[in-house]
């Protein structure tokens, strides 16, 4: 059988009324033109949002990094930029930091997360996109979900989920090129958790399946401060997880998204707060936040996809939402003090820094 293909590319291209969300306008404009100057060469595809990112899924046979797919969505992001900038949206085209399409849009501002499958009988898979945040947002759910029998009861009842997996992390630090590192669990969790504590530095690439060797997980490492050299709206990642039989149950992917984990992002990108599970097409709001995370369900058959169920639109984490409002609440009583507003290595890349130069010069050393 023919392996499948399965791409998620998603860009801030311009939002309303500050980093809300899209317009209708721009949203439709994305949409047909991927599914216009797609055919042929994709075999379907879903455009949906989350905060003020447009994520695209594609499904082709054409492996991933693939030039075509890249070029097939930039250019939906340049017709959206036109209509951004038509309707005078906020931050039009913010995340196409690169003018000159070069083969992929790794490295240009969108990000990516694809992974080529061999499609099971019945293939499930999960599309999260999150806003407000960055990449490494996903290190502790994936944790829970692949090497903590507390989130995943596979890794006690399931044979081959028990057999553990492979971890590919990346150094997002390091940037003349990837630099990754492969690590495998249950033997290394402690080594993976030692790294994946670092939620700025290093950050999830992929997770592969040691009893079948196939490809589990697929998540985007882009830092936008790393091409951009300053801060110029947050990263805010997607994911690919394929789910079931020999991997993690839906339910156990999910499961860690009612924690509202403490990470980095929030208002202007520079702040603390909990990341809130979202239904699909939601706008941010409180404090351009609270950050934010969106998961898709979908099945798929020869590539064609089912609709999306909608995974965290069920009474349970209506209930999540509200407990995460209180914790997000919490810290911003604090403001800007201490833990409440990001270290200065991740403030660096902000204007901040104009700030505390002019200041040094005004300190005096007190002679004794
Ligand atoms: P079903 O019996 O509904 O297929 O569920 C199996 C399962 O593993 C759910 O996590
Ligand atoms: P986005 O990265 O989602 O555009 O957010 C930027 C920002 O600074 C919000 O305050
Ligand atoms: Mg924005
Ligand atoms: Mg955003």
């Amino acid at each position: 059988m023919a392996k499948i293909t399965l791409s998620i590319i998603k860009a801030d291209i311009g939002s309303i009324g500050g980093h809300i969300k899209p317009s209708q306008k721009l949203l439709e404009t994305v949409e047909n033109y991927v599914k216009e100057k797609g055919r042929g060469f994709i075999i379907d595809y879903y455009v949906g949002f989350t905060g003020d990112d447009v994520a695209i899924l594609t499904t082709h046979k054409r492996g991933v990094l693939n030039p075509k797919i890249h070029k097939l969505c930039w250019d939906a992001f340049l017709a959206g930029t036109k209509v951004a900038k038509a309707q005078g949206l906020y931050g039009a085209g913010q995340d196409l930091l690169v003018s000159a399409f070069s083969g992929n849009v790794k490295g240009m501002g969108p990000q990516v997360a694809e992974t080529e499958i061999e499609e099971r009988p019945a293939e499930p898979f999960l599309m999260f996109a999150a806003d407000k945040t960055e990449p490494g947002a996903f290190n502790l759910p994936l944790y829970l979900s692949f090497a903590d029998p507390m989130h995943c009861a596979g890794l006690i009842l399931a044979p081959t989920i028990k057999k553990g997996f492979k971890w590919v992390i990346m150094d997002v630090a390091y940037t003349k090129a990837d630099r990754v590192i492969e690590l495998v669990t249950p033997e290394e969790s402690y080594d993976v958790a030692a790294l994946l504590r670092d939620n700025g530095r290093f950050v999830v690439e992929s997770i592969w399946s040691r009893e079948t060797q196939e490809q589990i997980v697929s998540a985007s490492t882009t830092r936008l401060h790393n091409i951009a050299g300053k801060y110029v709206g947050k990263d805010d990642p997607v994911m690919l997880v394929r789910a079931q039989k020999d991997f993690p149950a839906t339910g156990e992917i999910l499961s860690p998204y009612t924690i509202g984990h403490f990470v980095s992002g929030f208002m202007r990108g520079s702040h603390t707060g909990p990341l809130m599970p979202v239904k699909k097409n939601s706008p941010i709001s409180y404090f351009d936040g609270p950050p934010i995370v969106s998961c898709l369900a979908f099945s798929i058959k020869n590539g064609k996809l089912t609709e999306p169920a909608d995974c965290f639109d069920q009474p349970y984490w209506d209930y999540v939402r509200t407990k995460i409002s209180q914790k997000a609440e919490e810290i911003r009583r604090q403001g800007f003090s201490g833990a409440a507003m990001l270290s200065m290595s991740e403030l660096e890349y902000t204007g901040v820094m104009e700030t505390l130069k002019e200041l040094e010069k005004r300190f005096k050393v007190r002679r004794k």
